[in-house]
């Protein structure tokens, strides 16, 4: 009768981690699929998504139509770069060419499409190191909390609106998203 106490142990150790640890862990996911979602908010918003399209022009514009005057990938390797309009600064008043340091669009080979991703394909997107160039979870974080295009976001020039979430409250979000294992929607 000496193995019943520790049978009830037992027990009482699998009662706890099915009760305790497992809603949990579930609680996490949730977090982190909510997290998720505010991620998905500031890179669907205009100044974000107007980098990241899904053919060789840039946007522009809340609404984000093709960039005018034929601008694309094309035009930078026909002698027509970013730079020629797009300084380091964003220009002084609207309708300037905003600004920041090495202006352009992300690599034909990975062009890290935002437009038209539904939060499942950007997740699974984000995940791929096919798709990021290499680019792992830590250097998402990276990228987002350092980034001088990124960081454009949140000061776009006169007569554009800004990323509609802080962008401490971006890094906080990809933080939580990622501790709680990255789960995708
Ligand atoms: C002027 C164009 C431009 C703007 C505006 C821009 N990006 Fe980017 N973005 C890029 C380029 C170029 C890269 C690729 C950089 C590299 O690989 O080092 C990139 C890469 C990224 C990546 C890495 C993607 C991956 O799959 O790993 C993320 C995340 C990102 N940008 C987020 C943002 C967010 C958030 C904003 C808005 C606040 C933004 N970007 C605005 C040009 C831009
Ligand atoms: C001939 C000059 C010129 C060139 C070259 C040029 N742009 Fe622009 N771009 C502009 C001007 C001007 C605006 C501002 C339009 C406005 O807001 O009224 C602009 C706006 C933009 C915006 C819109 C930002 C927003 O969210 O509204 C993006 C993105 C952009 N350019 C990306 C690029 C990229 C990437 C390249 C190179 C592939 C490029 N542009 C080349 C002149 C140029």
């Amino acid at each position: 009768m000496k193995h019943v106490p520790v049978l009830v142990l037992v027990l009482a150790l699998v009662l706890v981690l099915v009760f305790v640890l497992a809603p949990s862990a579930r609680a996490d996911e949730d977090a982190g699929r909510a997290a998720f979602e505010v991620v998905y908010r500031v890179l669907e918003s205009p100044r974000c998504r107007n980098c990241h399209p899904k053919g060789d022009a840039p946007l522009q514009f809340d609404d984000g139509r093709p960039h005018a005057m034929n601008i694309s990938r094309r035009s930078e390797k026909n002698g027509l770069p970013c730079a020629t309009c797009h300084h380091d600064k964003n220009g002084t008043r609207p309708g300037e060419p905003p600004g920041a340091p090495n202006w352009g669009l992300p690599p034909a080979a990975t062009p890290m499409i935002f437009e038209g991703r539904s939060p499942a394909e950007l997740c699974t997107q984000l995940e791929d190191p096919a798709q990021t160039g290499g680019r792992d979870l830590a250097a998402l974080l990276d990228h987002v909390a350092h980034d001088p295009l990124v960081a454009w976001g949140w000061d776009p020039g006169p007569g554009r609106t800004p990323v509609p979430v802080s962008r401490a409250d971006t890094v906080r979000a990809l933080q939580t998203w990622i501790d709680a294992g990255a789960p995708c929607p």
